[in-house]
């Protein structure tokens, strides 16, 4: 049996984040051999500088990152917010030390029942050692101490059509069976939902501008949001988080006002750059629409796709596709070196899927959504 052990991973000090950035180098070459070995490219790893920055005391939601470290404990470790030991900044460590790691955040402002975007990773010849089980031990007993009683995440995962694929209840798609998914429902979590991941190839966009439709108009800005408009982002975001389909996610509505559009910005915009675009419709003044790239800064050739959102009363009128033309455009004139744009959408999304289709996305894999209730 090999020796490790749990940690959680203590928040950074502005000044010296020492082992706390040292874990994140762990992390970042945990993550990149894992999307190498299994998408032949490192687009969706976050740089460690990236994940240190994000990882702060924030009003939206409390963060949590526990590593498994080769090993045994040093001697006089100490506890922390959860009664689990807490590797801080002082602590000797060298990158190859974490051997595995979950990550997830705790909503503060609605889904207080939930654990959320739980993602988790063991290194190769780390596995079938109990790692995971116990990572996924500590991720339960900081939900208890939370009072959490849903907990949700991701596995990177492929499409089958084979008699023993696993099928979510909604959508074309099943799930071909493999260590993650082994793992999640040896953990007790169910499939909640598949969701398709497609790439956009900007080298064979031709950056058609967008026509906008009679009585709307779109704003689009990289970014802060702008004051006068932080309302209708809002209001938008509120939307998006009930209009997507959830499959069997159970999600409540967010609660959203500017102020936490602003508070967003200020986080978010700390490790990436943003390209927003709205609709107004001009005869209300209200917000009818919206749509939201980031890029991760040291990554300027990966886009990622937020929230598309069109409000119900809007619908029909290709908003969703002129946001996104509105989007691509300004990203030709300030983000010349980006190169491909990633999206996630349920699998069962057919709306949303006819757009991306239109603007060139490929699918390029099925991730499978998991729910478990304690
Ligand atoms: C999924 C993953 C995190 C599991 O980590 P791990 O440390 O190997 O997990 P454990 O050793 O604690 O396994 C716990 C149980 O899960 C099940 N399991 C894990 N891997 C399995 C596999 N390859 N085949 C069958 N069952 C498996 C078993 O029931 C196992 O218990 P057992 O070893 O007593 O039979 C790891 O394989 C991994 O990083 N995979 C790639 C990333 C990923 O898919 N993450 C999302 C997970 S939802």
């Amino acid at each position: 049996m090999r020796n490790y052990h749990i940690v959680e991973l203590d928040q950074p000090r502005d000044d010296a984040p020492g082992a706390i950035l040292t874990a994140f180098q762990g992390v970042e070459a945990l993550e990149r051999d894992f999307d190498l070995a299994r998408h032949g490219n490192d687009d969706q790893t976050d740089p460690a500088a990236a994940m240190l920055s994000q990882y702060r005391p924030s009003s939206d939601s409390e963060y949590v990152w526990l590593l498994a470290i080769a090993g045994d404990a040093p001697a006089g470790s100490t506890t922390g917010r959860f009664g689990l030991l807490v590797l801080r900044p002082d602590d000797a460590l060298v990158p190859t030390d974490v051997v595995g790691a979950v990550n997830f955040a705790l909503p503060l402002r609605d889904n207080r029942d939930a654990v959320q975007d739980i993602m988790m990773h063991v290194r190769p010849q780390w596995r079938r050692h109990g790692i995971g089980h116990a990572l996924q031990t500590a991720v339960e007993q900081v939900a208890a101490l939370r009072g959490r009683t849903v907990l949700q995440g991701y596995s990177d995962a492929r499409a089958s059509q084979a008699a023993d694929a696993l099928h979510p209840a909604r959508g074309p798609f099943a799930i071909e069976p493999d260590e993650g998914t082994a793992f999640a429902l040896a953990m007790g979590y169910q499939l909640a939902q598949a969701e398709r991941h497609s790439v956009q190839d900007l080298t064979a966009y031709d950056f058609a501008a967008p026509v906008s439709p009679d009585g709307y108009r779109i704003e689009t800005w990289t970014g802060r949001t702008p004051e006068p408009l932080r309302t209708h982002m809002a209001e938008m975001l509120r939307v998006m988080s009930m209009a997507a389909p959830a499959g069997d996610f159970h999600f409540e509505e967010e609660i959203w006002d500017a102020a936490r559009v602003s508070a967003m910005d200020d986080e978010v915009l700390d490790a990436r750059e943003a390209i927003v675009s709205l609709a107004i419709h001009e005869r209300t003044g209200e917000a009818a629409g919206l749509s939201q790239l980031y890029r991760t800064i040291g990554k300027p050739a990966v886009v990622d796709q937020w929230n598309t959102v069109v409000a119900a009363g809007h619908r029909g009128h290709s908003l969703g596709l002129v946001l996104k033309q509105a989007n691509l455009v300004r990203l030709a004139d300030v983000w010349p070196e980006a190169r491909r744009v990633h999206t996630w959408n349920a699998t069962e999304n057919d709306y949303m899927w006819a757009i991306n289709e239109r603007l060139g996305y490929r699918t390029e894999n099925i991730d499978a959504g998991w729910q478990k209730r304690l």
